[in-house]
């Protein structure tokens, strides 16, 4: 993909506004923490790698309009407002805990030292979910054989990560590989993130895809060859629950009831053990205004109000695996993901330590 869905500059960060997508290509300027959070809130930047890295350039954007002494007190502060602009995905949450303990171990340097210190750090964890996404690519193109059929839900490419993307990622893959026959899309309303983003970049690619409204997957699901189902995550919590964007828990009963695989594909900075079940996790609630209009234009009568839950849980037992960047992880979750993060780099601790400085969702 040669759009990046942000990039920093100097010292700025630069937000591709994807409210615009596919008509313009159009970057916003963000220079300071609460720019950042404002443009994820109103979704010009969206997906939970993507709007995780962002939040990530937004500390540095606060150490450097900050004091010449930074107070670790402000870039709290500053946490704070970047991790209350959504709050279902976890990844948000875990790239500011890993930038307030970063900075935590850096108390009482410059400005300037904690601006370079934290910038590299941002720049890493771009970079890292980057390869995760190539990995994640890798583990699920393995799973098929020729002439696969892929449904996916949202947009889980290229602009909801730092590039290549999850679910989308391992869909390349299976193109690059040509063991791929085509992509349904679904639309995904109200935000429409399938169609005007998932098909543009399917589109910019030459990947055959086909655009369907989400209400026509169960009709293809048992009227076509359909192979599996794979969608991105927002929050996978202990057992194995996973939060997704909104129509997800929908198609994973249908996938179920014609006997389709389900998978998820999950970079390990959006597993939440801190939660048992998925009953414990925040559906973010967005305005009627987002579903009762469409393209700008009313579509409801104007006393009308509409529900507006961004995600939905899909319980665990629905899936078939989880696709990390670590390998294909099966049933029992529970278990399995434990041991999944007790081989990670970073111990669960330091997260845990960052979140009470910070306020955890
Ligand atoms: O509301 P959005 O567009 O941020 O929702 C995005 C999704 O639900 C994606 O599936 C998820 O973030 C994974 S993106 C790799």
């Amino acid at each position: 993909m040669s759009v990046r869905p942000f990039y920093w500059k100097r010292r700025d960060l630069l937000i591709l506004d994807q409210r615009q997508l596919p008509d313009k290509i159009k970057y916003l300027r963000s220079e300071s923490p609460t720019d950042v959070a404002t443009l994820i809130r109103a979704m010009a930047v969206r997906g939970a790698p993507a709007i995780g890295c962002c939040a990530a350039y937004g500390m540095v954007l606060s150490v450097q309009l900050g004091p010449s002494h930074p107070s670790f007190s402000r870039l709290v502060e500053s946490a704070k407002i970047l991790k209350e602009a959504r709050p279902t995905a976890v990844n948000l949450a875990w790239a500011l805990d890993r930038m307030i303990l970063m900075a935590k171990s850096h108390e009482g340097v410059s400005r300037s030292r904690l601006t370079e210190i934290l910038l590299k750090e941002a720049k890493k964890i771009e970079a890292e979910d980057f390869e995760n996404n190539k990995a994640m690519g890798r583990a699920g193109a393995a799973l098929f054989g020729k002439e696969a059929v892929i449904l996916t839900h949202c947009n889980t490419g290229a602009l909801a990560t730092a590039g290549h993307g999850t679910a989308l990622g391992i869909i390349r893959e299976l193109h690059l590989q040509k063991k791929l026959k085509k992509v349904i899309v679904d639309e995904t309303r109200p935000y429409l993130q399938g169609a005007r983003l998932t098909a543009w970049e399917l589109d910019q690619e030459h990947i055959p895809h086909e655009l369907i409204t989400d209400n026509m997957a169960a009709h293809l699901m048992k009227t076509e060859r359909v192979s599996a189902v794979i969608v991105g995550c927002d929050r996978v919590v202990a057992n194995g629950d996973t939060a997704n964007k909104i129509g997800t828990y929908s198609l994973a009963i249908l996938a179920q009831y014609h006997e389709i695989p389900f998978y998820v594909a999950m970079p390990l900075s959006t597993l939440d053990l801190s939660k048992k079940t998925g009953m414990e996790i925040v559906i973010e609630e967005r305005p009627s205004e987002e579903v009762v209009t469409f393209a700008g234009k009313r579509i409801a009568p104007k006393k009308t109000r509409a529900r507006h839950p961004a995600f939905d849980v899909t319980p665990g037992i629905l899936i078939t695996a989880l696709i990390t960047e670590k390998g294909v992880v099966k049933p029992p979750f529970g278990e399995n993901l434990r041991s999944l993060r007790g081989r990670q780099r970073r111990p669960e601790q330091s997260y845990e330590i960052a979140s009470s400085l910070c306020s955890s969702q």
